[in-house]
């Protein structure tokens, strides 16, 4: 795809840890962006309509065991089958706003242990983001929104692990164009 193609729709990705407010600023966004006459859709990752997106599905909330290598190549083929289907949407002009996308791919599955540069061999040849916002919130306030309990990643302890490896990632030149939100207020 084209940057440099003005009809061409932006791929905008709202990453950060889980409860930072990701869902919300994606709503505001969108509706913000189709008031001054853009077309828009909002999507996310995981996308829990495939087949693949139900085993991740049943693996988030603990009711199948999977090795970690293979979870992560199941969130890259979750965004793999959407592809084809991301690129027309652009090239037809509609801009995507994102929930998640190969930035959580990595520092998820970084955050349990898995090799960097492994877990990012999957993700090359998907479509890169125009912008990739970060919000910016500690652990402990994400904590405190509530809601945290029943799925696997949402235990303290590991989302302090993933926020180190987010700023890793934003740190590092991965094809990230991160624009950081700061939501610790
Ligand atoms: P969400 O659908 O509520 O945003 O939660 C998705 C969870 O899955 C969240 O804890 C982040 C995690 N995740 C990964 O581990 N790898 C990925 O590639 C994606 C997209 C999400």
């Amino acid at each position: 795809l084209s940057a440099n193609n003005e009809s061409r729709g932006a791929l905008v990705v709202f990453e950060g840890l889980d409860r930072s407010g990701k869902t919300s600023q994606c709503g505001r966004l969108v509706s913000y962006l189709e008031g001054l006459g853009h077309s828009v859709e909002l999507w996310r990752f995981p996308d829990r309509t495939t087949s693949v997106g139900q085993m991740i599905s049943a693996y988030r909330t603990n009711k199948s065991q999977l090795d970690d290598h293979t979870i992560h190549f199941l969130f890259s083929a979750n965004r793999w089958e959407k592809r084809s289907m991301m690129e027309t949407k652009l090239k037809a002009g509609t801009t995507l706003r994102v929930d998640r996308y190969s930035y959580s791919g990595v520092a998820f599955s970084t955050a349990k242990g898995l090799d960097f540069e492994w877990c990012k061999a999957p993700e090359i040849g998907l479509i890169a983001p125009d912008l990739v916002v970060y919000l910016d919130i500690t652990p402990e306030k994400a904590a405190e929104r509530g809601g945290y309990g029943g799925e696997r990643y949402e235990q303290l302890e590991f989302q302090r692990k993933v926020a180190q490896h987010y700023k890793l990632l934003k740190d590092s030149s991965w094809k990230m164009k991160v624009f950081c939100v700061d939501c610790r207020l």
